[in-house]
């Protein structure tokens, strides 16, 4: 009996240190994967597809810590926020009720971002956007 006790605190203590460990937000490991799997599509640097030169919609960029900051051609500066993740349309899109015209994906174009995701991006804007040593595609 005693032994399960122990073993019992061990794993309620590792279980906090696995969640203290998750408040930095590692782009590279947390964010870039939901852009990728969601975004990337539609967001990338300008390439040919097909014979055809598919160009980033609404000027968007998602594939380098720059474009990122940059922002597309509605909302420049305001992609990302450092801080302020209401003002930060990367997140604001993925919030919007898919029938909202700026919903991104958009409607039909792709699955919703999770609700764990996004709490996960608002979390990285929150605490400052960092990119760490991730700069992406040139
Ligand atoms: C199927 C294509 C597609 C996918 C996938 C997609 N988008 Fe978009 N996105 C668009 C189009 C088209 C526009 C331009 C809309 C307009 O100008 O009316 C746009 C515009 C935007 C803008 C506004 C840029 C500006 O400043 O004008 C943001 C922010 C954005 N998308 C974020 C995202 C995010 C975040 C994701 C992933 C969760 C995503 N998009 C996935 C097609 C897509």
């Amino acid at each position: 009996m005693k032994n399960k006790i122990a073993l019992l605190t061990a794993s309620a203590a590792f279980t906090l240190t696995t969640a203290s460990a998750q408040d930095a937000v590692d782009f590279e490991k947390q964010i870039l994967p939901i852009l990728k799997e969601s975004c990337f599509k539609c967001h990338e640097k300008e390439k040919e597809e097909n014979g055809k030169i598919k160009k980033p919609k609404g000027g968007l960029r998602l594939d380098s810590a720059e474009a990122i900051m940059k922002g597309g051609k509605d909302y420049p500066n305001e992609n990302v926020v450092a801080g302020k993740p209401d003002a930060s349309w990367l997140l604001k899109t993925m919030a919007l009720p898919e029938s909202d015209e700026m919903a991104m994906p958009p409607e039909g174009k792709g699955d919703r971002v999770s609700a764990e995701n996004q709490a996960l991006v608002k979390k990285w804007i929150e605490s400052g956007a960092s990119f760490g040593s991730w700069k992406g595609v040139e």
